[in-house]
């Protein structure tokens, strides 16, 4: 996805008897977003890079003063600066690739549902339940995910998973994208709320954005800054919507439907048909609607199907 150009700056180092390579290098990520450049400050010896200093321009608000390159350039003189004057005291102060904690997530379900209403025993967590139930009577591992009950910091637009392939958060989103990301079903049940998603939902899917971003670093550039989340794979899934609104029309799901087929396409997921249930202020509990809770069964083994061809 990224496209790396011959180094900028490039120097050697001998200090303490040993021999670096500092290499200051630029991608342009133009494929991902427009004028997107990544900026990176490495430090090898011999085959093995120590270190790495990521900045992407996507960082730097219009109102600063600096950007991604002057920022990487001071980067590159200090490191060159201090790691002549004190060898050892520098790789004592940075994060090697021995010493950041790589995540290596449990074997995840096949199956994740986010049940984005507050409500406990609502009509999202009555659908989130034949969901599970039905994946589980197909032989599949089921995770549902309640987004409200989660501690889930909204995402910022620091737009530093663009340097790490990680969030600079570490809360309960680790887990969620480490399930989601090895998944190969992802149900969104949601109600419609002011038009859109509820608030916690959509902190939740903001914050998919880090997997997004993971997608612009290949293996060999895998250094957590963060210490939080090893890079994980891209998402193989098959993607359903099944949202419910208070008020008649489907008109109620124009928002939800763009929210969440967003969500879906930022990250590859295939959308299949969604169950879309308006007049819910009158209905008021979906098991009263008749050949529903089969509906969202047949739909649960249908996409199933679907990714064992
Ligand atoms: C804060 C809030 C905002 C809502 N906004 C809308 C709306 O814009 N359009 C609509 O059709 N229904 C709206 N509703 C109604 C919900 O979509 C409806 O009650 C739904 O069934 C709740 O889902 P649940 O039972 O899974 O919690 C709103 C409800 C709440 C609490």
């Amino acid at each position: 996805m990224s496209n790396r150009k011959a180094p900028l700056q490039a120097g050697e180092i001998t200090a303490g008897g040993r021999s670096f390579l500092l290499r200051m290098g630029e991608e342009d990520l133009g494929e991902v977003y427009p004028g997107m450049v990544r900026y990176s400050v490495e430090l090898w010896e011999g085959e093995r890079m120590l270190s790495a200093f990521r900045t992407n321009s996507f960082e730097y608000a219009p109102t600063m003063a600096y950007g991604a390159k002057d920022v990487a350039e001071r980067t590159f003189a200090r490191w060159e600066r201090d790691l002549a004057a004190d060898p050892q005291g520098f790789l004592e102060g940075i994060t090697t690739l021995e010493s950041a904690p790589v995540h290596v997530p449990p074997g995840p379900p096949a199956v994740v549902v986010i049940q984005g209403s507050p409500r406990p025993g609502g009509n999202c967590s009555l659908l989130a339940s034949w969901v599970a139930d039905e994946a589980q009577r197909q032989g599949k591992d089921v995770q549902v995910v309640f987004p409200h009950d989660m501690d889930i910091h909204p995402c910022i637009g620091c737009y530093q998973c663009y340097n790490t392939g990680t969030c600079i958060y570490e809360d309960d989103m680790t887990s969620v994208l480490a399930a989601a990301s090895g998944c190969r079903l992802l149900v969104v049940c949601t109600p419609v709320y002011t038009n859109t998603v509820p608030a916690g939902t959509k902190a939740l899917l903001d914050r998919f954005q880090a997997l997004h971003a993971s997608r612009t670093l290949d293996q060999s550039q895998v250094i957590n800054a963060s210490g939080t989340l090893g890079r994980l794979p891209p998402i193989k899934a098959k993607g359903v919507l099944m949202s419910v609104a208070g008020r008649r029309g489907k008109e109620n799901f124009t928002c939800v439907s763009r929210v969440v087929g967003a969500f879906f396409s930022l990250l590859g997921i295939g959308a299949e048909g969604p169950i879309l249930l308006d007049g819910m202020d009158e209905i008021r509990d979906v098991r009263t609607i008749p050949g529903l809770e089969e509906r969202v069964r047949e739909s649960v083994r249908n996409a199933l199907k679907r990714d064992q061809k």
